[in-house]
């Protein structure tokens, strides 16, 4: 399986980069390059986070760009208060030179065959819109898509009825699900507000990592987040949305979906960014989503821990990885 990666790191957008460069290590995967995309931060910026942390992680040589600097309609709006001033909370990524070739990057990979490509997006959607706008056709290529965004029939964590991927860029919310030819899975804010880490937890799995770079950054990145969530009221803990989201997209967790019809709301001030699922199928239009209605989230959780221990043996130089990514190499 390939993957292209799209997203905002933002502290959650982390875990799952930690994720994915764990299995890319173990030879689950191929990360064929990580794009980002303006929402937590600016996508320049987030660039530079997912480069560091990249790095942290062993494999600095994934292709990285920088994607759209700005929604499709809207001024850019980003949130400091969630994810910290530069995006990875208390911990800040060195300066470093940002590519821009991000739709090249796609291209290529979706020129090599899509038949095991996912591409998952753990932004807004605005690089995903544009592309689909600029070259439909490689876009009608795409069969496996997985988003994080939504709050499909349940309450908003940026409006009452918006999340925030989704109300950072409602037109290419919209645009994606109106032009997508095949069902993307959707994990949205009911099931990934489930994937809970605790400060216990988490110093778990930072002693999981061992020697691995990433053991000394990782508290520091995500304390910001445990003190943001105790300060909107859910407790001194974080919802990890977009490493749900991942290994959902990997097919690595258990999880119940529903195909439905999705769209999103743009244009009303009120409603922007909302989304509304046709579950009783109303609007007779064809399915667009493969709504995520439940998860295992232990079982996410399981999996984050083995990706932390091939972080580690990565770090020690282990044989057995090096065994692994021997093997890839041959493949
Ligand atoms: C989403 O918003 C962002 O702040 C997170 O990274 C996640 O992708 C959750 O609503
Ligand atoms: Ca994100």
């Amino acid at each position: 399986m390939r993957v292209i990666l799209d997203c905002d790191p933002g502290i959650d957008d982390t875990y799952a980069i930690i994720f994915l460069t764990a299995a890319a290590h173990a030879g689950l995967i191929e990360l064929d390059c990580v794009t980002t995309t303006s929402g937590n931060v600016p996508a320049d910026q987030c660039a530079q986070n997912a480069g560091w942390i990249l790095g942290l992680c062993g494999l600095p040589i994934i292709p990285l760009a920088a994607g759209l600097p700005a929604p499709l309609e809207v001024e850019l709006t980003t949130t400091p208060e969630t994810h910290g001033a530069t995006g990875l909370g208390y911990a800040e990524a060195p300066a470093r030179h940002v590519e821009h070739d991000w739709d090249t990057l796609w291209i290529d990979s979706i020129e090599r065959g899509t038949d095991d490509l996912h591409l998952i997006v753990t932004g807004p959607l605005t690089n995903l819109a544009a592309f689909a706008h600029a070259h439909p056709e490689h876009f009608a290529k795409l069969r496996h898509i997985t988003v994080m965004g939504g709050a499909v029939h349940y309450p908003g964590n940026t409006t009452p009825s918006a999340e925030w991927n989704f109300w950072v860029d409602p037109h290419a919310a919209a645009d994606v699900f109106a032009m997508t030819p095949t069902p993307i899975t959707l994990c949205s804010l009911g099931v990934t507000e489930r994937m809970l880490l605790t400060p216990a937890a988490l110093a778990e799995l930072v002693e999981k990592l061992g020697g691995s770079p990433l053991a000394e950054y990782l508290e520091d990145i995500t304390r910001f987040y445990f003190e943001f969530h105790d300060e909107v009221g859910e407790g001194y803990q974080a919802q990890i949305h977009d490493l749900l989201t991942a290994l959902i997209a990997l097919d690595l967790v258990d999880a119940a979906v529903e195909e439905t019809t999705v769209d999103v709301e743009a244009d009303s001030e009120l409603m922007r960014g909302t989304s509304v699922a046709d579950l009783r199928g109303i609007w007779e239009r064809e399915p667009n989503v493969r709504l995520v209605t439940g998860a295992d989230v232990d079982a996410a959780w399981e999996r984050f821990a083995w990706a932390c221990g091939v972080h580690a043996k990565v770090a020690a130089g282990d044989a057995e990885i090096a065994e692994l990514r021997h093997q890839r190499a041959d493949d």
